[in-house]
């Protein structure tokens, strides 16, 4: 059992704070370190987390999972980038870290990223936050849940281009879904493009089931 990283002074106005899903992360990140301490003994991995909000899951991940990889966060909330690197430095940091005010991994180059961390938006929902109205009301909060039909909007986007922003050469991804976004059936879909998607564990969260896949290239 790995200590859980304080995230004390973040403002839960503007930015995500850490619930069951980024708990379910850190909980089945613990049962993955025979398989990741082992792939990456000999080498240093770049871990990327979209949608970094608090920083607590990355931070757990360098604190406690890979302490020898190197580490960036993406969140399209200026609060959340700034949130999280707060996170690390108030549980003893690494080098090796930033965080990128981007949408998902825009600006990175294409096939360097080894191990993907996304704890998506993935309540389904009508409508989609507009960014130009969360400039104007500087309010963000929306980004964090809401992931338009299916709840799969953003994350779809992710499974779609998933090998593109993976490192060819084995990169991994851990994607978090609820029920409501059909996950047996993303799984389906991304084994017949030739995928291994492998259910690393899931938990029942008041009236929602919660569920982490590992993704890899066969
Ligand atoms: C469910 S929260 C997860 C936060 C944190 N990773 C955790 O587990 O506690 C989703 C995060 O994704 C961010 N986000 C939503 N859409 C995004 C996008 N297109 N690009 C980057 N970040 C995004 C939100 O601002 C929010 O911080």
């Amino acid at each position: 059992m790995f200590a859980t990283p304080s995230t004390s002074g973040l403002n839960i106005d503007q930015v995500y704070e850490p619930a069951e899903d980024s708990f379910l992360f850190l909980d089945l990140l613990q049962e993955e370190v025979p398989f990741l301490q082992g792939r990456y003994e000999a080498s240093v991995p770049l871990v990327l987390e979209l949608g970094i909000g608090s920083g607590i899951v990355t931070t757990f991940f360098h604190n406690s999972i890979l302490t020898n990889a190197m580490f960036l966060g993406s969140d399209v909330n200026p609060y959340a980038c700034k949130a999280a690197k707060d996170t690390s430095k108030q549980n003893g940091s690494t080098q090796y870290f930033d965080v990128l005010r981007t949408d998902l991994w825009d600006g990175l180059r294409s096939g360097i990223v080894d191990v993907l961390l996304f704890n998506p938006p993935y309540v389904p929902n009508e409508i989609m936050p507009d960014y130009e109205e969360s400039v104007k009301r500087d309010d963000w909060l929306d980004f964090a849940l809401l992931g338009g039909a299916d709840g799969m909007e953003i994350t779809s986007i992710v499974l779609d281009r998933l090998g593109e922003i993976l490192n060819p050469d084995g990169g991994i991804a851990y994607i978090l879904f609820c029920r409501r976004n059909k996950p047996n059936e993303v799984a389906r879909i991304m084994r017949d493009r030739g995928w291994t998607a492998t259910l690393i564990g899931e938990r029942t969260a008041g009236w929602e089931i919660l569920s982490i896949y590992r993704f890899t290239r066969p």
